[in-house]
């Protein structure tokens, strides 16, 4: 279908802008436009359009309400070292987002109508990437069921939407290395379950371990496997890396439980460009325990698009603690995340022409 482009009638102006790209947060500070198309089985994708970003009015039968059959994406557009504006890999989260509707038996998305819904945003809310350093244009896609019918089956209408949010660290004081606390109350998705998709429901169940992760002072909660409880998964909005004394790196394999990260390919193509090995293989926790506290393990860190690369520091079980090497940012990790925020602001060489140029 074809864009139509509404206006926003009083956009924020040029002042009350550069005063919330300040210090944005996450996830707080929205842009004036929004992208919506809208699907029914009987016309396809339809009435694709920018318009003001403004409420969704939806009957309270509307099926998302109810079932929770919903997806999201995030990525970001970044300010380029010579001002120019570019995405990261959008291609992979145009596809992630396909294979998440497959999953939860949503309406597929064309990837090309995704890529230009992306673009066109970008190109329309320019003015909102912060310039402060780390500062980027959160982009969030999402699409929700919204057949109005109460019965138990896959919506016969969907709504798609893309909105922009300026945001900082999601970390609050970019915090130097962070926290987690080991699950082993609740765990996050079970084989031939929902973990592999980007759905609202995996989030919604992780909450209540993230809140026991805060009262127990920690920053995030890390899962473990639903069948045994002993493998490490992922943290609740981050895949997770782990740095040997050998020099070797790993993280945990892709089986259908975790999300698929583009941050995480990305790592794992940049350690081996940079000449580690590095394994995707099961970690089991006591494992991890036993490592950090001989010294085998020397590093810890958290990546995702939200988080980019996050040291982590110490972990935290009803076992005991343990710290991860000198509990702060170590060596790799730093040397990982400077060259993946250097391709993603364009002043590192872009070997896999991952940087697409607005
Ligand atoms: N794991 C979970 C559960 C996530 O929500 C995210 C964030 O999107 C990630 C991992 C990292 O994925 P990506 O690197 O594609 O942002
Ligand atoms: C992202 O990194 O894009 C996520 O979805 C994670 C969420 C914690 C914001």
């Amino acid at each position: 279908p074809a864009f139509t482009f509404d206006p926003h009638p009083s956009p924020v102006d040029a002042d009350e802008r550069a005063r919330l790209l300040v210090d944005p947060g996450f996830g707080r500070v929205f842009t004036d436009h929004m992208v919506t198309i809208r699907y029914s089985s009987a016309a396809g994708w339809h009435d694709a359009r920018i318009g003001p970003r403004e409420p969704l009015t939806i009957d309270t039968a509307t099926a998302v309400l109810h079932y929770a059959q919903e997806i999201f994406e995030g990525l970001k557009a970044y300010r380029l070292a010579d001002g120019g504006t570019a995405l990261f890999r959008p291609e992979r989260n145009a596809a992630r987002f396909r294979d998440s509707a497959r999953r939860m038996a949503m309406a597929e998305l064309p990837e090309a109508l995704f890529l230009e819904s992306i673009r066109r945003l970008v190109q329309t809310e320019r003015e909102w990437i912060p310039t402060l350093d780390g500062g980027a244009l959160y982009l969030r896609p999402f699409m929700i069921a919204s057949e109005v019918f109460l019965g138990v089956k896959p919506s016969a209408e969907y709504i798609f939407a893309v909105i922009a949010s300026s945001v900082g660290a999601y970390f609050k004081g970019g915090a130097p290395a962070v926290s987690l606390w080991i699950s082993e109350n609740y765990t996050r998705a079970a084989p031939g379950g929902t973990g592999a998709a980007k759905c609202g429901g995996n989030y919604a169940s992780s909450l209540v371990a993230q809140a026991e992760a805060i009262r127990q002072g920690c920053d995030q909660v890390l899962f473990l496997d639903a069948a045994e409880r002993r493998w490490i998964e992922e943290l609740g909005g981050m895949n997770i890396f782990f740095v040997f004394d050998d020099g070797m790196l790993a993280t945990p394999p892709l089986t259908g439980t975790i999300l698929p990260g583009i941050t995480r390919d990305s790592i794992l193509r940049i350690a081996r460009d940079l000449g580690f090995e590095v394994r995707e293989e099961p970690y089991a926790i006591d494992q991890c325990r036993a490592d950090a506290e001989s010294g085998r393990l020397r590093e810890a860190f958290a990546c995702g698009t939200a988080a980019v690369v996050t040291p982590i520091g110490r972990m935290l079980s009803r076992q005991g603690d343990f710290t991860i090497g000198g509990g702060g940012p170590g060596q790799t990790t730093q040397r990982l995340r400077q060259t993946l925020v250097g391709i993603q602001t364009g002043v590192a060489e872009d070997r896999h022409g991952w940087l697409e140029r607005l």
